[in-house]
């Protein structure tokens, strides 16, 4: 049983979320369905997606406008919140220290934070994929996790690119995800693979060792693209 986790970013409406809804009701499928959509599609009926937002505020509540607190998105009944997306980290200058205080404020309100980790074109180029992702992983996750979260790697470079890295390279960071993860004391936390995944490459990708699942952005939006991804898998 996979993960299958779509992004939706700034896009979608609500009224294409009630048509994803109703275009997965009868798929037969045992995989885990999440998608993760703007805050207003919040709160809406969903089906058997899971439904989650794509970033929460690190503070409680107060004087911080604009921003949405863990227990906000908890109350729409929201379960998952991603933290620390590539578009966070580049365009708001996110930390690893911010994400780690947004996954926190997410767990103290019973969701699961989907924490993202991966390296940028120049940190490639230079060698240093393998240090960031594991640096991200080991300073990205709260140390006093003790409900689920989940991690994804999602190489910068390669998102909405239509690049992917070769199955050789995502296996080498998954196994060093999992690995830093069990010396964590956290074996047994998904780890799902995210930027330019398919309908044509989901299978592929999701046969690779440590690999629980993907999270989708731009082939998550429409049920067409969105449906070959779930069932691609057994
Ligand atoms: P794409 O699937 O559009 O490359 O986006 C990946 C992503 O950022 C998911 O969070």
């Amino acid at each position: 049983m996979k993960i299958i986790a779509g992004n939706w970013k700034m896009n979608g409406s609500r009224s294409a979320l009630k048509e994803m809804v109703s275009g997965l009701q009868s798929l037969e499928t045992n995989h885990t369905i999440i998608l993760c959509v703007p805050y207003t599609m919040l709160g809406l009926e969903s089906g058997r997606i899971n439904i989650g937002a794509q970033d929460v505020s690190a503070h409680t509540h107060g004087a911080y406008t604009g921003e949405v607190s863990a227990q906000m998105i908890a109350d729409t009944g929201a379960k998952y919140v991603i933290v620390g997306h590539s578009e966070r980290r580049g365009y708001h200058n996110e930390t690893h220290n911010t994400v780690r205080n947004k996954a926190s404020a997410a767990l103290s309100n019973g969701l699961i934070p989907i924490i993202c980790v991966g390296e940028t074109m120049e940190e490639k180029q230079a060698g240093k994929t393998m240090a960031v992702i594991e640096s991200g992983v080991r300073e990205s996750i709260p140390s006093d996790v003790n409900t689920p979260i989940i991690i994804a790697y999602e190489p910068r470079w390669a998102i909405g690119a239509g690049l992917t890295p070769t199955d050789a390279e995502i296996a080498d960071a998954h196994a060093l995800i999992a690995k830093t993860l069990s010396e964590m004391g956290l074996s047994g936390t998904p780890i799902l693979y995210g930027a330019s995944v398919k309908g044509s490459n989901a299978a592929e990708i999701m046969s690779i060792p440590n690999v629980d699942g993907v999270l989708v952005g731009g082939a998550s939006l429409k049920c067409d693209d969105f449906i070959p991804i779930i069932t691609s898998v057994k």
